[in-house]
């Protein structure tokens, strides 16, 4: 029997129905880009309330295009870690509702581990064991992933996320939200050398990152030290494309480096890569590149599956599999303690 997963951790209200065998029947999605866009950012206020109204639609949605009723679900999943409090509120009351309604087992994925698992969707065949390498707009995360379900943190960011990073640095350039793709679209036409951006912790033994002195050095370029009114700027658009460019180049170097390393390392024949900033052109190319170079398997989800979504959820057939189910007093997880 298919399962219905739900994801609402941060600003996309989704939700699937799955077949045993890892098969889409049914999805369907709500983003609140527009609601955000003016703010540059994600209002966690804004976002629960949005969840409030567009969970049930949106369940309802993915259950009619599967063309199944509730009484055929064998279990409802919904991410229960990491993310906004209120946005993740949102998502597992409503599983927990449904739970009770339908009378149905409740099943919670960890939201970064789910952002791997697509990878495992999108590929024919295991892509166990491997790195897992998470770049969120809130994680940027190296994991050694034994299976679905087993895996070892081996270190993440220290202050900002990859994403976060491009979300900033767009905002500083008042470019569109989300910042990922707007940052990644105009830096195909910029010179990446243009400017020399920090590359911090690129040669740390450890698998730690951090983007937090790349931003600042962005800013810094655009505004110099000390300054923090973007508004007065006046940039032609080659300027902020050779911005865009080199920061993505930084961003990418410091990713494409430490992933590899980590392989070699752990001596695993494969690299998974998930989350929103996985759906960045220029990091498949260069990730694809090393692959070659390096004789390692890349598995990244096609682009809709790295952006935030509920197919990933099937992860929960894994879970289930395991019959590692969960009870009815399940509660969010907003922050991760090493990844978990
Ligand atoms: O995984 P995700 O959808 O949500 C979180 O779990 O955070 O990731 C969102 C992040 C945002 O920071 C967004 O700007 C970034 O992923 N992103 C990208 C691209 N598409 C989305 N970053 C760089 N290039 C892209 N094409
Ligand atoms: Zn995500």
């Amino acid at each position: 029997m298919p399962i219905l997963t739900i994801e609402s951790t941060c600003d996309e209200t989704a939700a699937a129905v799955i077949a045993k065998n890892g098969l889409v029947l049914g999805d369907a999605i709500a983003t609140q880009e527009t609601l955000h866009e003016q703010f540059r950012g994600v209002v966690p206020e804004v976002a629960a309330r949005a969840h409030v109204e567009r969970i049930l639609p949106v369940i309802d949605t993915a259950i009619r295009r599967a063309s199944v009723t509730p009484k055929d679900l064998e279990a409802i999943a919904v991410a229960d870690r990491p993310g906004l409090a209120g946005s993740l509120l949102v998502g597992v009351v409503a599983a927990k509702t449904l739970a009770v309604a339908w009378n149905k087992p409740l099943v919670a994925i960890n939201h970064l581990h789910a952002h791997l698992y697509a990878c495992q969707l999108s590929s024919e065949s295991t892509v166990y064991p491997c790195i897992g390498l998470v770049v969120s707009g809130g994680h940027t995360s190296l994991y050694l992933c034994h299976s679905p379900l087993e895996l070892e943190y081996l270190g993440g960011t220290i202050d900002d996320a990859a994403g976060e990073a491009f979300d900033k640095v767009a905002a500083m350039l008042q470019l569109d939200f989300p910042g990922g793709p707007a940052v990644s679209k105009l830096a195909a036409s910029g010179n990446r050398k243009a400017y020399s951006f920090p590359r911090s912790l690129m040669h740390d033994p450890k698998d730690d990152f951090s983007f937090s002195g790349l931003k600042t050095a962005v800013r810094y370029a655009i505004v110099g030290p000390g300054q923090q009114d973007f508004s007065k700027v006046q940039l032609s658009s080659q300027a902020k494309a050779d911005l865009c460019a080199s920061f993505e180049a930084a961003v990418v170097d410091v990713l494409v480096s430490k992933a590899e390393r980590a392989v070699k390392r752990h001596q695993v024949q494969r690299l998974i890569v998930g989350g929103g900033v996985a759906a960045n052109q220029f990091l498949r190319e260069r990730l694809n590149i090393s692959a070659n170079r390096n004789e390692y398997q890349l598995v990244i989800a096609p682009p809709e599956w790295c952006t935030d979504n509920a197919v990933m959820g099937a992860l929960a057939l894994e879970k289930i599999s395991k019959g590692d189910f969960a009870s009815l007093d399940l509660d969010i997880t907003p922050g991760l303690q090493r990844g978990f």
